[in-house]
């Protein structure tokens, strides 16, 4: 990798002040913890939240709260997701059951999320992936009929909203994650919102047996958070990105992660994240506009009509062909361009998973494993990157054939594994 402008698939704002407020909150933790759970009650209009270690320690204390009251063990998820919510359904002892999804929408494949739901269904967690909604009533219309509950994971949606409703206040219950990279970031961290007094219950109990994080995870994450702070930067990062024993941006499958309540650090970091979280959405949204007036129209926008004014984190562009992907891919890399994949494999690719999910072949999860791409949205893309990028696809798209191995994903049958 050398030295020149190297943007980074994503990125959060963070300041040094709210960064001086981060190590202020490590001696008032539980004053920060509970300002910044009314903040976000009284924004989202929720009356329960509970602040976590990350978004998977959340998802996690939705499960175990869940699964405290009831005897159904499945929990149904998107084939193309990102890998720490199998590692969190692993965690609690729950079964991952995947559904296909529609490689247009993002969103679940309707006919098989009908076809998983049964009397053993848990929950079905519906991701709003990168930012695009998924069409939460119409899983709600699923889930509804077997008593099934519905988990919204707007890990990467904080601050969208559709139909004047935020994304993480329409199912039963939902989470954010303030991960690196995220709408909004407290190095990490996951919130969890519901409106059910009863849902609060069953999470208050779980909660509240989870243990403090220590005084040196707290320091650590403050020195992970000041190197990421200089890292991220445009004019320093293609130097992490040239170390690939770093794995920036890679999805790992883990369930032995740590899960604890939000320590003062991290909300304290998080201070002030409401001006944060609307200038970082604004500006998505400006270059999601800015993309879509110069984009090749050679090239396949997920819901092209829809995609005004949602705040992705990271704009996914679905590639006509496997080779335009991969050859989008490299030169991006060459350039520093901050294009790239975003999960490697559908979920059932996973090793680790072997024989606890089912061997069939998701075809709009290896579409999306093929084809995805995604733009780079966040603060630090300026106008030059955006033309660069533009004139980048138009060079690849006008180079590759659309239709070169665009039916790869159809033509290719049985298990996806070796
Ligand atoms: C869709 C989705 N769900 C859950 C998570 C887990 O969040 P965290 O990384 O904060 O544990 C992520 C993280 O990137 C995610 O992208």
């Amino acid at each position: 990798m050398k030295p020149q402008r190297h943007l980074a698939p994503t990125s959060a704002p963070l300041s040094w002040r709210e960064i001086g407020r981060g190590l202020c909150g490590i001696r008032c933790g539980q004053q920060e913890r509970t300002a910044r759970e009314a903040e976000l009650g009284a924004y989202f209009g929720v009356k329960h939240v509970f602040l976590l270690s990350s978004g998977k320690a959340a998802l996690t204390t939705i499960l175990h709260g869940l699964a405290s009251c009831s005897s159904r063990r499945k929990v149904i998820i998107p084939a193309y997701t990102c890998y720490s919510v199998p590692s969190a359904i692993i965690r609690t002892g729950c079964q991952v059951v995947l559904c296909d999804v529609d490689p247009q929408t993002l969103d679940y494949d309707y006919s098989d999320l009908q076809r998983q739901v049964d009397a053993d269904t848990l929950c079905i967690v519906a991701p709003h992936l990168l930012g695009q909604a998924a069409d939460i009533s119409r899983v709600c219309a699923v889930a509804q009929p077997h008593g099934v509950t519905v988990v919204e994971d707007a890990a990467q949606a904080m601050g969208g909203r559709v139909n004047g409703r935020w994304l993480g206040t329409q199912g039963d219950v939902g989470f954010f994650s303030l991960g690196r990279g995220k709408n909004v970031t407290a190095g990490s961290g996951g919130v969890i919102l519901t409106d059910s007094d009863q849902m609060a219950l069953r999470l208050r109990a779980v909660y509240e047996a989870a243990p403090e994080a220590s005084l040196k995870s707290q320091i650590v994450n403050v020195l992970m958070v000041v190197a990421m702070r200089f890292a991220i930067h445009p004019f320093l990062y293609w130097l992490p990105a040239g170390l690939p024993f770093l794995g920036l941006g890679e999805t790992t499958y883990d369930p032995h992660f740590a899960i604890h309540k939000m320590d003062g650090m991290r909300a304290g970091l998080l201070g002030g994240w409401e001006e944060r979280l609307r200038v970082s959405n604004g500006e998505r949204v400006d270059r999601t506009l800015r993309y879509l007036d110069r984009l090749p129209a050679s090239l396949q926008h997920v819901q092209p009509i829809r995609a005004r004014g949602v705040a992705y984190l990271r704009l996914p562009l679905l590639m006509p062909s496997v080779e335009m992907k991969a050859a989008v891919c490299a030169l991006a890399r060459e350039r520093g361009l901050g294009v790239g994949a975003l999960y490697p494999n559908p979920v059932s690719d996973i090793p680790e998973l072997e024989g606890m999910v089912a061997l069939r072949r998701f075809e709009g999860a290896c579409a999306l494993a093929e084809r995805l791409v995604t733009l780079p949205v966040h603060h630090y893309v300026d106008t030059t990157d955006i033309e660069r990028i533009c004139r980048s696809l138009q060079a690849v798209s006008g180079a590759i054939p659309a239709t070169a191995g665009r039916n790869q994903s159809a033509l290719s049958t049985g298990p996806s594994r070796s």
